[in-house]
């Protein structure tokens, strides 16, 4: 099985995402989530989705959600491991023309690279070692995110 793929989920209704600016938006708190990560990770900020968006992935993807967040990545991600085993990704930005979500075995090899669409549902393996490169300085690579223990399709 390959650590990401493709998913077809449907899209998200334009509607219903805030736009950058509301999403970055300094007084838009974190969301409270379980357990502690494992380590801090430089560049990486999570903010609280708008109640009509939750609603509207609870009622549409075929998944049973545990953590939906707005990710919000500014510097590359350096090879680290999640405490949930899958990921959802909807990128809304992408961080730049390049930016590579990759994946590497336990040795730190990378093993599997996607440049990966804005506006796509991906699914990702998220307790392996995997990171992200290539984002432009300056740039904000921003997604929805869903953390699952769940897993769908092949
Ligand atoms: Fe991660």
């Amino acid at each position: 099985m390959k650590k990401l793929s493709y998913v077809d989920f449907p899209k998200i209704p334009e509607e219903l995402l805030l736009s950058i600016e509301g999403i970055t938006d300094p007084n838009r708190p974190k969301p409270v989530t379980r357990g502690t990560p494992k380590y801090w990770i430089e560049g990486f900020s999570r903010k609280t989705m708008n109640d009509e968006l939750i609603e509207w992935l609870h009622n549409n993807l075929p998944i049973k959600i545990d953590v939906v967040q707005y990710q919000v990545i500014s510097q590359d991600v350096r090879q680290h491991t999640d405490l949930t085993t899958y990921a959802y990704n909807y990128q809304l930005t992408l961080g730049g023309p390049d930016v590579r979500t990759e994946f590497a075995d336990e040795s730190g090899n990378i093993v599997e690279t996607h440049v990966i669409p804005t506006y796509q549902w991906v699914r990702l393996k998220s307790d392996v070692l995997h990171g992200v490169a290539g984002i432009e300085p300056g740039q904000l690579r921003i997604a929805v995110n869903i953390r699952t223990s769940e897993h769908y399709g092949d």
